[in-house]
């Protein structure tokens, strides 16, 4: 008789309700995982829902418990859908839209409007206009462009918008540099240098219809560092104490943005949210001592250390080859289709076959996603127990980052998401199909 293994102890990155059940096969929240692939097909997404809410809940507790006055912001671009924004709003988090689409989404979930914040770097007229007419509680300003059609629109409307200006603190993340966001040389947000944030506070203060509250800072994703989190709230409040003397700006919102890091390997280590709640209540409270001011309402935006060890990808394994003296390919029905981190950022997954987790692995193997494309390798180095075409292939930690980015390269339809949660499974974002990929196109008269 086997005994049930809990596999997140064997295979970190997999959600925590991971184990092998009596078969002998990987079962996630009470679901046998191959049982879901005939079920459902695949490639398919599977997110163990109950480990999302712990990790909400974490971050909501994590706070809590050294602030009365903070805010927990899901990062929607990590994964957005109608379910998840649901899930958020029920969970008690606010919720941060990158684009009309994921504000869109939010909305369509009933997502409480005032508890929406619009971020984006390069915001259409028209995305402004669907946020002003929404309501939403706060919009991220990050250029000087932005300010003045915001405030043109909001005029128009007669709204008076609350924001937050986004700052660029020159802070180093130690993470893949794509992903880096609060250094100097970024797309994202007013300089601290030459006093550009300076004159945007200024700006936003004139500006008729814009109510200015706080700041922002993100300073990039991936981090397992704390100390960047404690320098970006040191250099925010020298910053803001300037603001204060120089054009009576009162901070009543600190918002520190994302980017703890989440477990993709047997080397991740990321601190665990309460000690990112520490380092970053602890020394906000004490820089804006330090410089003499209130302490402002503090937030934080995470995404990926909520939703990426909550997901897992089940492929079916399509063909096994091997180049004599080089390596052993093993082609799954999916790729960078559905995950494109691998070829993006280089990053690093772990794969099992789900009918038999604990096999002795007998191959090495690169995983080849079914796309033209020699880059598209979802792991370079995986070791399998014996694949051969037919088997479920799962890779953890996909939850983040993954189902956002899937794309239709080589017509291929997006995935199906399932939620699972106590031995039940629910499709929460259906399978393309072929229609699905045509539907737009027009035929040439
Ligand atoms: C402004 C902003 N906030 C929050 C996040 C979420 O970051 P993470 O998923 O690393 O927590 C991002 C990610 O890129 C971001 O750009």
């Amino acid at each position: 008789m086997l005994v049930s293994v809990t596999m997140s102890l064997l295979i970190p990155p997999l959600p925590r309700s991971s184990k092998v059940n009596a078969t002998g096969r990987l079962e996630v929240a009470g679901c046998d995982v191959v049982e879901l692939a005939t079920e459902f097909g695949t490639p398919l997404f599977i997110y163990d829902e109950q480990e999302i809410r712990d990790r909400c809940r974490a971050y909501m507790e994590a706070f809590s418990t050294r602030s009365s006055n903070f805010e927990v912001i899901y990062a929607s671009k990590a994964f957005s859908c109608i379910a998840i924004c649901q899930l958020m709003a029920a969970e008690g988090l606010s919720l941060d839209a990158a684009s009309g689409g994921e504000l869109y989404t939010a909305l369509t979930a009933w997502f409480p409007p005032e508890k929406i914040f619009l971020h984006g770097n390069a915001n259409t007229a028209g995305e402004l206009e669907l946020a002003l007419r929404s309501e939403v509680g706060h919009i991220v300003i990050d250029s000087m462009d932005e300010m003045m059609e915001l405030d043109r629109i909001a005029a128009r409307r007669g709204r008076r918008q609350q924001v937050l200006l986004r700052i660029t603190p020159g802070i180093e993340a130690h993470t893949h540099d794509f992903i880096q966001t609060g250094k100097l040389d970024s797309k994202f947000g007013f300089a601290l240098a030459e006093g550009v944030a300076l004159d945007a506070v200024a700006a936003a203060k004139k500006a008729g219809s814009l109510d200015l509250v706080g700041i922002h800072a993100h300073i990039g994703s991936q981090i397992f560092s704390l100390e960047p989190y404690r320098q970006t709230a040191a250099r925010l409040a020298d910053f803001l104490a300037a603001a204060r003397e120089k054009h009576g700006f009162d901070c009543r919102l600190l918002d520190l943005g994302g980017g703890l890091g989440a477990v993709y390997g047997p080397d991740d280590d990321p601190p665990p949210v309460d000690r990112l709640a520490e380092a970053i209540v602890s020394s906000v409270e004490a820089e804006m001592a330090r410089v003499e001011l209130p302490p402002p309402r503090i937030a934080v935006e995470p995404g990926r250390s909520i939703v990426a060890n909550a997901g897992l990808t089940a492929y079916e394994v399509e063909t096994v080859k091997t180049v004599a003296g080089l390596r052993n390919f093993v082609a799954v029905n999916g790729g960078m289709s559905d995950n494109l981190r691998p070829m993006l950022y280089g990053a690093v997954y772990q794969a099992l076959i789900a009918g038999r987790p604990l096999a002795e692995p007998t191959i090495t193997a690169a995983i080849a996603g079914k796309h033209c494309e020699s880059g598209d390798i979802l792991v370079n180095e995986a070791s399998l127990p014996g694949p051969v075409p037919g088997d479920i292939l799962v890779t953890a930690a996909t939850g983040a980052y993954g189902y956002s980015m899937a794309n239709n390269y080589n017509g291929q339809p997006r995935p199906a998401v399932i939620f699972v949660k106590d031995g039940n499974a629910q499709v929460v974002i259906k399978r393309e199909s072929y229609e699905d990929l045509v539907h737009l196109q027009e035929k040439l008269e």
